[in-house]
């Protein structure tokens, strides 16, 4: 495959351009003040599919946003690979902080993309990655160098729980029976030392409302004499860490694998400097799990974290107000074994049983789903290694990753195959934070890479 190399080169300019347009729709799911753009993006990635040379492209109506299927069968008796990735887009808020506009995308260097990086909302996440995989089919059908059959599922509901794909999978398994599942939707450790994630973690999201008086109050004449519902949350929210930062919900750790101390010394071998880390984010210390390094704490242990928290005055000035109300967003990450209906439940209970006499409170969940890990001796890992291996010149190695994409479990269970998470991203992409952007460098080597991962899966599967 020589020829991917030149082929990349001839037509990079093209391929810049092509996502630069993908990027400009602003399709965030979260908000349905761009539902009407989440839409156009649908139809723009079936003509982008279509275009690329897949033979049936269709646009699958769901109780949400649509799901782009494509296909290229070119013959049955062969694997099939299905790509999954996803067209929307995390909110671009908070707007002021980008340097440009998140959806007019703009070319810049930056210390670690001197060849420049792509700045958008979506740049990595995940329009840029998916768009790789687009190009990449069109590189081997251009070429006739398509080894086998390969699907497309491309959903617009990641950001937010991707409920209308698990409600596609389950009515769907004939359609979408595969080999292996393809995704870029992940990062690696950088541009010198590719790696592959082998493990997502689970996730529990829900909201929480804490109720006092049932008007707000004047903090004088009532300050003192009745629950301040915001002095109350944020006390209770205190309370689900100790002081070692374990988490302090009962029975929120029964089912967590524990590694062996083998296979945590095989995780510090992966590069990492505390230093490097601390400086790009500012910071004078980490923070964490007592008994656990950096990249365990955001890799193979849970976490309950605070997203958002709000209620009160907040406008300018000040107001002497106890506020009837106050609210929080609470994310947990979980890893494999934890049943995220199960923590749900767990913290629910626990957080109701908190609140002292004086509030009531509401648990509301949001969504969530179950952690992943995946063998390193797999045919599909193996593909994997020896693309990035000929295109990077070093081996990848395998790293658990902090992120969730929960339908990745679900594939598992009902499509029952494995799931091999090629990503190309870098955690300094920003992806979710103002600025988010990708390399050219990461998209170019991306469309390179995978072309190789169908050649080395075929020839394994033999
Ligand atoms: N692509 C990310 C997940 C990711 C990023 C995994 C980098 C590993 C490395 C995905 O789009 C995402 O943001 N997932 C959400 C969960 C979802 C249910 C909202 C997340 O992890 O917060
Ligand atoms: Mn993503
Ligand atoms: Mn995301």
């Amino acid at each position: 495959m020589e020829n991917i190399k030149a082929y990349v080169q001839q037509h990079k300019d093209r391929f810049i351009n092509e996502l630069i347009e993908l990027l400009k729709i602003p399709s965030v799911s979260a908000d349905t003040a761009y539902s009407q753009d989440v839409i156009d993006t649908a139809e723009a990635v079936k003509e982008s599919l279509t275009k690329a040379g897949c033979d049936l492209v269709e646009i699958c109506d769901t109780p949400g946003y649509p799901i782009i299927y494509g296909e290229k069968i070119i013959d049955p008796n062969l694997p099939t690979v299905l790509v999954y990735g996803h067209y929307d887009v995390q909110p671009p808020d908070p707007i002021d902080l980008w340097t440009s506009p998140p959806f007019e995308p703009v070319i810049k260097t930056t210390e670690i993309h001197p060849e420049g990086a792509i700045f958008a909302r979506g740049a990595c996440d995940d329009k840029g990655q998916m768009y790789m995989h687009v190009k990449a089919l069109e590189y081997m059908v251009q070429t006739n160098t398509l080894p086998c059959n390969v699907k497309f599922m491309i959903e617009g509901e990641e950001e937010v729980g991707s409920k209308s794909l698990g409600w596609f999978v389950e009515r769907n398994q004939e359609k979408l029976k595969n080999d292996v599942i393809l995704i870029s939707d992940t990062g690696m450790i950088s541009n010198q030392q590719p790696s592959i994630t082998t493990g997502l973690r689970g996730l529990s999201y829900v909201e929480v409302e804490v109720t006092g008086p049932n008007r707000d109050l004047h903090s004088g004449l009532y300050g003192g004499a009745v629950a301040n519902p915001i002095n109350v949350l944020a006390k209770m929210i205190a309370s689900l860490h100790d002081e070692n930062n374990h988490i302090t919900i009962p029975g929120f750790y029964d089912k967590v694998e524990e590694l062996s101390l083998e296979e945590r010394a095989e995780m510090a071998k992966a590069p990492f400097s505390l230093e490097n880390y601390k400086k790009a984010l500012d910071l004078n210390d980490v923070y964490g799990e007592k008994g656990y390094v950096t990249n365990e704490r955001n890799s193979i242990r849970p976490t309950l974290d605070v997203n958002g928290i709000w209620g009160g005055y907040q406008g300018e000035g000040a107001k002497t107000v106890i506020a009837s109300k106050a609210f929080a967003k609470i994310s947990m990450r979980l890893v494999p074994n934890q049943d995220w209906e199960e923590i749900t439940e767990l913290f629910a209970k626990h957080f109701t049983n908190i609140a002292p006499a004086g509030v009531t409170v509401k648990v509301s969940p949001h969504h969530g789903g179950q952690g992943y890990v995946t063998p390193i001796d797999s045919i599909g890992y193996k593909a994997a290694n020896m693309a990035y291996t000929e295109t990077f010149g070093v081996p990848a190695i395998p790293v658990r990753s902090g992120g969730s994409i929960p339908i990745v479990a679900l594939f598992e269970k009902e499509l029952k195959s494995k799931t091999i998470l090629m990503g190309f991203g870098l955690d300094s992409d920003a992806i979710h934070s103002p600025n988010e952007h990708f390399g050219i460098f990461n998209y170019l080597k991306g469309i390179e890479t995978i072309p190789l991962f169908y050649k080395y899966f075929v020839e394994l599967s033999k």
